[in-house]
C-alpha cells in the first residue's frame, strides 16, 4: 500500500522535485531503462582504495553539488598514490573536494581550483580556513572553463578533476584540456558524474572520448561511484 501511494506521488508530484526525480532515474536503472548506455568499463573499487591506504577526510558530510564521501576517498586514495604535486580541479563550488585534494597531496603541492566569477560560497570552505597551512596550498582562479587562458599551465599539472559544467560541450572542451595540461603527457585526470541521472551529457562525452580511442582509450569508470578516471604514464 505504502509503495502504491509512494508510486503515485513520484509519478505526479516527484516530478517537480530534483530529488524525487533521481529516485524515479534509479528505479528505471533498477528495471533496465536507461537514457544513456554506459560505455566505459568498470574497475573494481579495491584497485583504487587498496587495502592499507591511509587518507585525510575534511567534511565528510557534503551537501548539494559535492562529491559523495566514497568518491571523496577514492579521489584522496588516488592522490596518496600518485603524489602529484600541482593539481587543478574544474568546478570549484564550495571547495570541500579542493580542502581534501590539499589534505593528501604531498607537502609543498599546490591546488588551483576554477570556478565561474565570485559568488559568496565559492571556495567557502577554504577561505573560511585562511591561514590554515592546507587553505595556503590552494589558489582560486577565475574563469569560464571553455574560455579560460589555461596556456601558462600547459605541460604543468599532474592531477586534474573535472566537475563544472557537465553538458556535452563542455566536458568535451573540459577534456581536452586537460590532456594539455598534463606534465609529459602523464599524469591523472578524475571526473564526476558519469551515469549520473541529471548530467547525461558528460556520460555522452565520456563514451564518446573512450570510443576515439588514442588517449582516452584507458578511461576506467570506478566502480560504485560516479568517478571516471584516466592515468597516463
Ligand atoms: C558540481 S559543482 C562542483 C563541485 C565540487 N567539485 C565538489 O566536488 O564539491 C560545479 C561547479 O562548477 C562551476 N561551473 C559551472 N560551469 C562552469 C564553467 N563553465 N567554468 C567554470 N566553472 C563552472 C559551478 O559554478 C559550480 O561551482
Amino acid at each position: 500500500m505504502y509503495a502504491a501511494v509512494r508510486v503515485l506521488w513520484l509519478f505526479t508530484f516527484g516530478l517537480l522535485s530534483s530529488k524525487q526525480r533521481s529516485v524515479l532515474y534509479r528505479v528505471c536503472s533498477l528495471l533496465g531503462y536507461l537514457p544513456v548506455k554506459t560505455a566505459i568499463p568498470k574497475v573494481d573499487l579495491r584497485e583504487i582504495i587498496r587495502v592499507g591506504t591511509v587518507v585525510e577526510i575534511h567534511n565528510p558530510l557534503g551537501g548539494a553539488g559535492n562529491v559523495s564521501v566514497i568518491e571523496l576517498v577514492v579521489i584522496a586514495s588516488l592522490i596518496r598514490g600518485r603524489r602529484p604535486e600541482r593539481l587543478l580541479e574544474i568546478g570549484t563550488l564550495d571547495g570541500r573536494t579542493t580542502m581534501n585534494m590539499a589534505a593528501n597531496a604531498c607537502p609543498g603541492a599546490q591546488i588551483y581550483t576554477l570556478d565561474l566569477p565570485e559568488t559568496r560560497t565559492t571556495g567557502a570552505k577554504f577561505v573560511s580556513a585562511a591561514g590554515d597551512g592546507l587553505a595556503s596550498r590552494i589558489l582560486q582562479l577565475y574563469g569560464d572553463s571553455a574560455k579560460f587562458d589555461f596556456s601558462p599551465f600547459y605541460g604543468s599539472l599532474d592531477f586534474i578533476f573535472i566537475d563544472a559544467d557537465h553538458s556535452y560541450e563542455y566536458v568535451l572542451s573540459d577534456s581536452r584540456q586537460a590532456i594539455r595540461l598534463l606534465r609529459n603527457g602523464s599524469g591523472t585526470i578524475v571526473w564526476h558524474d558519469y551515469d549520473s541521472w541529471d548530467w547525461e551529457g558528460t556520460t555522452r562525452a565520456l563514451n564518446h572520448l573512450y570510443a576515439g580511442g588514442k588517449e582516452f582509450g584507458n578511461l576506467r569508470h570506478i566502480e560504485g561511484t560516479s568517478l571516471v578516471y584516466l592515468t597516463l604514464d
